[in-house]
């Protein structure tokens, strides 16, 4: 097996930072020396070999990775799948249980305590975002998985990627999302090269609230109704396959959420073994240094933002910021803020109220 990188040189000689990114996240993984040859696609030579490797393969993405098997040629546009199906790596042996620190290994299966919670975020109370996803994707790998559906779940999705672990991502399909979330979507699974499975609510329960309350129920009654059925039902449904999950709260987002910490049991949710670790890697951040993330990564982002939109949820539920107001008015905003959730990020349990 032969295994090509193209790299991009922009019009100015510039380096294609994803490229740069790509080939850090070998490096880290200790799978580099794996890649036998490094070829330029130089934007402003098109005959250069990676431009004419990229018309012959018809690539429009860079980095790219050719993979040649005798006379067989294999392209793959996402590093992500490359580390996973074609290179020998750590990556396939069963991530450790415990990097960076004291956290004593946990057995498959057992869910973490509340004194290692407590620990880890003392632990990472100084730490970057990043230090927080690397840690939980290095010790749960894909049974960990990142809920998703704006621009700071972007940002751990790209993280994500970047630590070069194998890692999930679930998003919830209310069926009421805008057009332009679902090309979002779209861009992002393509973007990355990733799976992102999809949860919708369970039909006989949508079909019964329509039918009893029709279609705008929640500007009557409060979106609890609603919410519950589209959001809260299905999340659930989505966790039971995980040990770990991580979303993309941030302390300044919501008066609800200034207590958010890096690291929580969720006991609200079952997982595959019991409670969950739930992480807020952001918790600490602010919008602003998200979109500052965003745009260094050049991650691509939900449409509706270069329309005024800050917090996106369902079509009928959002609508665009207004001058001055706070990113969270624009969600739900003929409701008290303090009821401005929909239930995902539940108040977690005491453990002696969970039962498995
Ligand atoms: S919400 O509770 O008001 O809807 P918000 O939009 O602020 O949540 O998002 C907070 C976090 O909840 C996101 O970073 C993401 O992790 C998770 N989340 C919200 N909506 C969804 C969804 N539809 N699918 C998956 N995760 C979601
Ligand atoms: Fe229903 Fe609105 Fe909640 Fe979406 S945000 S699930 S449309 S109440």
């Amino acid at each position: 097996m032969h295994v090509t990188m193209i790299k991009k040189e922009l019009a100015d000689g510039s380096p294609c930072k994803k490229c740069i990114q790509a080939e850090e996240v070998l490096r880290r993984r200790g799978l580099w020396e794996q890649i036998d040859e490094v070829v330029f696609a130089k934007e402003a030579d098109p005959a250069s070999l990676g431009m004419q490797l990229a018309a012959r393969h018809h690539v429009e993405l860079a980095p790219f990775f050719l993979v040649k098997e005798g006379e067989r040629e294999v392209v793959y546009t996402s590093v992500i799948e490359l580390m996973r199906e074609r290179l020998a790596s750590p990556m396939s042996a069963p991530p450790p249980a415990v990097v960076n620190g004291s956290a004593k290994a946990q057995p498959n299966g057992e869910h973490p305590t509340d004194a290692e919670v407590v620990e880890l975020n003392q632990r990472f109370a100084a730490a970057e975002p990043l230090a927080v996803v690397d840690w939980v994707l290095a010790r749960y790998g894909e049974s960990a998985a990142i809920a998703f559906s704006g621009a700071e779940d972007v940002t751990l999705i790209d993280m994500a990627a970047s630590t070069g672990h194998r890692f999930s991502v679930f998003t919830l399909d209310t069926g009421r999302l805008h057009a332009e979330t679902y090309r979002f979507l779209d861009r992002v699974r393509k973007h990355y090269g990733i799976e992102i499975v999809t949860l919708f609510p369970a039909h006989v329960a949508v079909e019964s609230l329509v039918r009893k309350k029709g279609h705008f129920s929640f500007y009557e009654d409060g979106h609890g109704e609603c919410c519950g059925i589209r959001k809260v039902e299905p999340l659930q449904r989505a966790l039971s396959g995980y040990r770990a999950w991580l979303s993309g709260q941030r302390r300044d987002q919501s008066p609800t959420r200034t207590a958010v910490e890096l690291f929580q049991l969720d006991r609200a949710h079952r997982g595959a073994t019991g409670p969950l670790l739930k992480s807020n890697p952001l918790a600490r951040t602010s919008l602003g240094d998200v979109w500052e993330y965003l745009r260094e990564r050049q991650a691509p982002t939900n449409e509706l933002h270069d329309r005024g939109y800050i917090s996106i949820g369902c079509e009928p539920c959002t609508r665009a910021s207004r001058p001055g107001e706070h990113e969270r008015a624009s969600r739900w905003w003929w409701e008290e803020s303090t009821k401005r959730e929909c239930g995902l990020h539940t108040h977690l349990v005491p453990e002696a109220d969970y039962k498995i």
